[in-house]
């Protein structure tokens, strides 16, 4: 069955809002219409710019469309710093991040809250984009499979996805901003892992729907490479995003090939 190819640019914690504003608008300027129909293309900018990033693609009646980063699973109420599903929502967030490896190495963000988050998101009728991915002593013992796939049933324990969609983005550790990335047939593998991970969860008509996207260091001269492996649905893009003409390059990569 055919997934449409869905595309994410996660900016991390870079840019002002005006700067996001900026980038958010050159990038929309550069995306082609037609695209429209043949994909989706989720732009990730920091909280303080999703209204900004918003309002540009509205603005311009653009196809692009906006996502968070993370997100807290409460409704609201005592979380100092926190933000609630229903507050991305109101700021036509489709979209959310959930899980990264940074959100998971650096704030201590585990599977469990993961599923949580989900569980919420959906909820609000927000895509959660489940990152998972293993760490370099966990490649080189040749244990991903088993690892990534204990990752995806702990962060989907619990989680029902109605009729709403869920994506699953594979995304190793050791590629993320490295430069360095698995080969095609790696990829596959586990995306081929997740894949089934899913289906032991949801059945096998549910998996063959959930998109599973590759991420560390992507770029146009590799985007396309990933998305050619079959279970393979999209992209995952961190560094290549923030410059409108290689994010959009990469995206063009992978829609003619
Ligand atoms: P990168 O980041 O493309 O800069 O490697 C990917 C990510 O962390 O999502």
């Amino acid at each position: 069955m055919a997934r449409i190819p869905l595309l994410v640019g996660n900016w991390k914690m870079n840019g002002t809002y005006g700067a996001c504003v900026q980038l958010a608008q050159l990038t929309v300027d550069k995306l082609e219409r037609p695209w429209a129909h043949t994909s989706q293309i989720v732009m990730c900018p920091p909280f303080t710019a999703l209204r900004g990033v918003s309002n540009v693609i509205a603005f311009e009646h653009s196809f692009a469309q906006v996502g968070a980063q993370d997100v807290y699973w409460e409704e609201s109420g005592a979380y100092t710093g926190a933000i609630s599903p229903a507050m991305l929502a109101e700021l036509d967030c489709q979209w959310c991040i959930v899980g990264h490896s940074e959100r998971r190495s650096l704030f201590g963000e585990t599977d469990a809250n993961v599923a949580k988050k989900c569980t919420a998101l959906l909820e609000h009728g927000i895509t959660p984009i489940v990152c998972v991915g293993e760490s370099l002593e966990v490649y080189e013992r040749g244990e991903t499979q088993e690892f990534v796939k204990a990752q995806v049933l702990a962060s989907l324990a619990g989680v029902e996805p109605g009729i709403r969609d869920i994506v699953v983005a594979y995304e190793p550790v050791w590629a993320i901003g490295s430069g360095k990335t698995p080969t095609p047939e790696h990829a596959q593998s586990v995306a081929s892992v997740i894949r089934s991970a899913v289906a032991s969860l949801w059945g096998d008509e549910k998996a063959q729907k959930v998109r599973v996207l590759y991420g560390g260091s992507v770029k146009p001269a590799n985007s396309a490479l990933f998305t050619s492996c079959p279970d393979v649905d999209g992209v995952l893009v961190g560094g290549a995003s923030l410059n409108a003409d290689s994010f959009v390059e990469l995206v063009r990569k992978v829609l003619d090939a």
